[in-house]
């Protein structure tokens, strides 16, 4: 099964208040964007991955991949307003004989190798996977006044991470129905589900956070250099 990676990259990190693409932003010395790659390189998953990025910054992505993994070739793509655009975008990229896409957040970069494999373990043997983490916190509903409207039951509910990983034939058909009838999702395994395909979770650790606020950088900075990734 030949299989392919895809990192949506191409946010400009509005909530970390980056100066720049949040792919770019230093981690302790190198861009996070390299951080995140560096995860997948055992798999032999580099070259040949595909990264959505914001265009106007193609030359900086270039350079940075360029001086990280000299000699490997990326498919730079242009991304979209939204990240299920930017995906979107990436799925088209992909070569025409890849049966697998492993679509991964730049923004986690202290992924697990071990979640990467359960994730395509499980998505060839269902169509579709997502590696999550079971809600520690009781999560609440809130009305848009900030009023508690309803208490979900935690035991059901997992906190969703990426990778997200899919037979490609099952996640491009899912796109092309969200496109057409404009259903939005800030993940896509969403995307999936929503049409009836079976998608299985696979547990991720906490580590895997997704760098989005300042609180997160700081804390993907400690991280680092308290050598726990
Ligand atoms: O915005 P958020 O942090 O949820 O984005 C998750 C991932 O999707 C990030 O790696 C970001 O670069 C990417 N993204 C994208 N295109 C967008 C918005 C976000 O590729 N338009």
């Amino acid at each position: 099964m030949k299989t392919q990676l895809l990192i949506p990259a191409a946010g400009m990190g509005q909530r970390l208040g980056a100066q720049g693409p949040k792919a770019l932003t230093d981690l302790c010395g190198e861009p996070m964007l390299v951080r995140t790659l560096r995860a997948f390189s055992g798999l032999g998953l580099l070259p040949g991955a595909v990264v959505t990025i914001p265009g106007a910054y193609a030359s900086e992505f270039r350079n940075v991949l360029a001086s990280a993994f000299p000699g490997t070739p990326f498919s730079l793509i242009d991304g979209g307003a939204e990240r299920q655009d930017s995906v979107e975008n990436g799925l088209h990229a992909l070569d025409a004989d890849t049966d697998i896409v492993v679509i991964h957040d730049a923004a986690r970069p202290f992924v697990a190798v071990a979640s990467i494999h359960a994730s395509i373990d499980a998505a060839i043997a269902y169509g579709a996977a997502t590696v999550a983490i079971p809600c520690n916190d009781t999560i609440l509903e809130a009305e848009s006044d900030d009023f508690l409207c309803n208490t979900p039951d935690r035991s059901i509910l997992w906190a969703c991470q990426t990778p997200q990983t899919f037979r490609v034939d099952v996640i491009r058909k899912a796109h092309e129905i969200a496109r057409r009838e404009e259903f939005v999702s800030t993940d896509d395994a969403t995307l999936v589900r929503r049409v009836g395909g079976a998608v299985k979770l696979v547990r991720g650790t906490p580590l895997n956070f997704k760098v989005t606020a300042p609180g997160d950088l700081a804390l993907a900075r400690c991280v680092i250099e308290g050598g726990l990734a």
